[in-house]
């Protein structure tokens, strides 16, 4: 199947009242586990691509290339969206250039004039491309390739004037961060989640810093809108977890154990892991 929009895979998932993962990918790895989890369990995905995480795999175009080689070569069938993450407006260019299916531009620390120009410019190309697009209003927490956020609560109102664009999904600030959360970490501000989803109404709403949320919190925000949830240090932290007990327990030392196929395995069955429980999660399985 070739790559698709993310729009349709999220207006079922609002109607449905389940969320889509975005994943974020690294490398050859990171793409096939999580493909191939996807498949498996009859889930649409979307992968995630940062600029950093771009840079590193040489470019653009090589990830679009390799993420649609690969759904052919593993004989894909369920929807895939190949996702732009926090892109720069020279990024969101970029990725349309090389073949993605979506796009998030992340114009969230311009002022709200500036980013609703911007965001208004790329609504207009993505429709005629027939893309998705994604927006953000108020900084998420965290760091993400060196962009450093407090986990602000987005204004309402700026979510409304995002929206009224006619992007396809909207990321909102609802206190959330990426990475890990701190101990003190006062949760998710589902007032401000309520207030975005009454002005903004039925546009599928996306959480970022999907990593450490509990069960419960991720449930409650989906029962109020939330369509998309991006999930990536967690991916990170299984897939270093399992590579280090690899190591400290020798297996690179005994017999082909410094093949790279054999030394890589251990992490990409904790990526696919930690894909099926998010998926299990966001009520995603068998809705492809
Ligand atoms: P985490 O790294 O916290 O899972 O966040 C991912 C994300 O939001 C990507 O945009």
């Amino acid at each position: 199947m070739a790559l698709v929009s993310a729009k349709e895979m999220l207006e079922k998932a609002r109607d449905g009242k389940y969320a889509v993962g975005q994943f974020n990918i690294n490398n050859l790895e990171w793409t096939k586990s999580i493909l191939q989890t996807a498949e498996e369990l009859k889930s649409p995905v979307i992968l995630g691509v940062s600029e950093g995480a771009g840079k590193y795999m040489t470019g653009f175009k090589t990830v679009a290339a390799m993420v649609k080689a690969m759904i052919g070569c593993l004989n894909i069938t369920v929807p895939v969206a190949l996702h732009l993450d926090h892109g720069t407006y020279d990024g969101c260019y970029k990725c349309i250039d090389a073949g993605f299916s979506s796009i998030m531009f992340d114009g969230s620390h311009f002022p709200i004039d500036e980013n609703v120009a911007k965001t208004k410019e790329l609504v207009s190309v993505c429709n005629h491309l027939g893309l998705s697009l994604e927006a953000e209003v108020g900084a998420i927490g965290g760091e993400e390739d060196g962009v450093i956020g407090r986990g602000e609560c987005a204004d309402p109102e700026e979510c409304k004037k995002i929206a009224d664009l006619g992007v396809t999904m909207l990321a909102a600030g609802i206190g959330n961060i990426h990475g890990k959360y701190p101990a003190d970490w006062p949760g998710l501000s589902f007032e401000t989640l309520a207030a975005v989803k009454e002005k903004v109404g039925n546009m599928p709403l996306v959480l970022h810093g999907g990593t450490g949320i509990p069960t419960d919190m991720i449930k409650k925000a989906i029962s109020l809108g939330v369509a998309k949830i991006n999930v990536n240090t967690e991916c990170q932290l299984a897939f270093q977890e399992a590579t280090r007990k690899y190591i400290e327990e020798g297996k690179d030392l005994v017999g082909k154990g410094f093949d790279p196929r054999k030394l890589l395995a251990p992490g990409a069955q904790a990526i696919k892991d930690t894909v099926k429980e998010k998926m299990e999660i966001f009520g995603s399985i068998g809705k492809a």
